[in-house]
């Protein structure tokens, strides 16, 4: 699947037509039945941050057609607020939801089951104009006054710092991939297939050189286009409209921040609105190809098959803020000593990472490190570290994860682990008896037995213990200053043990569930079986984690250590 998981809605602002109040009084009941807050924009108003808070997440609904979905994409995108869009109008290709699907959409997102893909958006820039679209260009010659007029001129296009040639004719469009099934396929132009799609296209309009066939070019090229005598320039369909004249040079060029669309069920997939609206005649809308040809996302998959999805989902988009905020001087709060140190990241990463899990599993338990915790009332519990390694995080060093966990606490041990890092994309992840992988890839531990040739990991080891006696006794002991993503390197074999003097449920309990269900071993100092205790959070808890081989030896030597 692409796109991000969007795992939280709190806000909802809506950029609406004159004519559409029956489906804006949907929204509006739909709001007030989920406690979610509405503010209404009509068309033509700009969205301000008096309409859009930072503290609350937030979604923009268009209700309208094509067009007010094109407008809310240039209102919202700035303020990073992605966008669905309600179809009143006629055709549509965006704004795909039908009014009367409005409500079981919109309760989609709210479950956390809506996805957010982003589209290429492009800038433009040439005389009177200077702004971003995410649909085309369209380089029209200025129609003539007299009837008899000429209705066609010349127009010389560059790409970077290559010319192209001169097209004669009506005109031009650059079009962006979503801008790709507009008027830019009325011209022959190709349909780009929008999914991870960065790219331009060059097509021209109505040209009397007829084997002038349309370019795709890159989103980081430079297209220059210098007009011989006067074009009206047309952006996104009539959002901004104007006459530039000879020898003025437009450039345009793909924007760097995409826009940011929604999502769900209730869309028709790309090719079957490609059928539904244009006839494309390859196959009929229902037509979903030869059965069982592809896996489906939604076969019945075993429940922890199904907690593992939704917490890498949930790591994954807690990454977004994650990888943005890594070091920005941001407010830091000290916890209980200097080393102890909790930021805003944490508490973002933390409200999108329950949130998802409430939506998912509304019954289960929830101990996330900050401040959330809720009992639930069955065996599961959710263990949560938002950002482990916060240290690195506020210094801005890449060693840092989310850390999200399943206890069963029937059993007594974690289900499912996830660890993720943001800022390399590593996802580490295991279910109970389904395995361990990073990134799809299955991983084991090493399968070293003497001490002499192995790399050991250590956390927090206050007075060097660990360190003075096994630095001597193996190839090196590192501190990467993350507890999580230590157990996750244990299990891919990029080290072979590692010691934590102290633990907490929350920075360990993934960790631990990917290293045993990569063939690791974890116990305490004293190589019993390590067991997740989720109330005994004040109490010191040692940890030995290793790829099975080298435990003995290294429980033999701990006691040299003095820990
Ligand atoms: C800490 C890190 C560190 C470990 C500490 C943890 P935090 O977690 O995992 O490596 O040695 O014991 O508290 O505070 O960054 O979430
Ligand atoms: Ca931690
Ligand atoms: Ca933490």
């Amino acid at each position: 699947m692409h796109g991000r998981r969007l795992a939280t809605t709190e806000e909802v602002v809506a950029i609406v037509t004159p004519d559409s109040q029956d489906a804006l009084d949907r929204l509006e009941s739909w709001t007030t039945t989920h406690d979610i807050g509405l503010t209404v924009v009509e068309i033509g108003t700009d969205v301000t941050h008096e309409h859009v808070s930072e503290a609350r997440e937030t979604i923009g609904v268009t209700i309208g057609g094509d067009g007010a979905f094109l407008e809310g994409v240039r209102q919202f995108t700035p303020h990073r607020v992605p966008v669905i869009g309600v179809n009143t109008g006629t055709l549509a290709f965006l704004a795909r939801v039908d009014p009367r699907d409005l409500d079981a959409a919109l309760t989609e997102v709210l479950r956390g089951r809506a996805v957010v893909n982003t589209r290429q958006q492009y800038t433009v820039q040439t005389a009177g104009i200077d702004t971003t679209g995410v649909n085309e260009v369209f380089i029209e010659k200025t129609p003539p006054d007299e009837r008899h007029g000429t209705k066609v001129g010349s127009l010389h296009v560059f790409i970077d710092d290559e010319y192209v040639g001169e097209y004669f004719g009506s005109g031009l469009l650059v079009s962006t991939p979503t801008g790709s099934t507009g008027r830019s396929f009325s011209n022959r132009g190709p349909v780009h297939y929008p999914n991870e799609n960065r790219s331009l296209q060059i097509v021209p309009h109505e040209t009397i050189n007829a084997s002038a066939s349309p370019i795709v070019v890159s989103e980081k090229s430079d297209v220059y286009i210098v007009l011989d005598t006067e074009f009206n320039v047309d952006i996104d369909g009539g959002r901004e409209y104007k006459t530039v004249g000879a020898n003025e040079v437009i450039h345009i060029t793909g924007a760097s921040n995409p826009a940011h669309t929604i999502r769900t069920s209730y869309d028709d997939p790309f090719i079957t609105a490609l059928v539904d609206k244009l006839g494309w005649s390859l196959r009929d809308v229902d037509d979903a190809g030869p059965v069982d040809a592809l896996p489906s996302e939604d076969t019945e998959i075993d429940f922890l098959t199904r907690a593992c999805r939704v917490a890498r989902e949930a790591a994954r988009s807690a990454g977004e803020p994650l990888r943005e905020l890594h070091g920005k001087v941001e407010q830091i709060e000290y916890k209980s000593s200097k080393s102890d140190i909790v930021t805003e990241a944490d508490y973002q990463a933390e409200h999108i990472i329950t949130t998802a899990i409430k939506n998912e599993f509304p019954n289960h338990g929830i101990r996330s490190e900050e401040n959330v915790s809720s009992a639930g009332s069955g065996q599961y519990i959710w263990s949560i570290d938002p950002l482990d390694g916060t240290g690195n995080f506020t210094h801005g060093n890449p060693n840092y994860a989310v850390s999200i966990a399943l206890i069963d606490a029937d059993k007594g041990e974690p289900v499912v682990g996830v660890v993720y890092n943001p800022e390399t994309n590593e996802m580490f992840y295991a279910s109970d008896g389904n395995g361990a992988y990073q990134n799809g890839s299955p991983i084991t531990p090493t399968d070293r037995d003497r001490l002499d040739e192995s790399m050991l990991l250590s956390g927090y080891d206050p007075d060097g213990g660990f360190l003075s006696v096994f630095y001597q006794k193996t190839q090196g002991v590192r501190r990467l200053g993350s507890a999580a993503l230590n157990l996750a390197y244990v299990a891919t074999g990029s080290a072979d043990a590692v010691w934590e003097y102290d633990t907490y449920p929350w920075d360990v309990s993934a960790g631990i569930c990917i290293l045993r269900e990569a063939g690791g071993q974890v116990t305490n100092d004293v190589g019993e079986r390590y067991a997740v205790n989720l109330d005994a959070s004040e109490d010191r808890t040692p940890l030995l984690g290793s790829n099975g081989t080298i435990h003995e030896a290294l429980l033999e030597h701990l006691s040299d250590a003095e820990l």
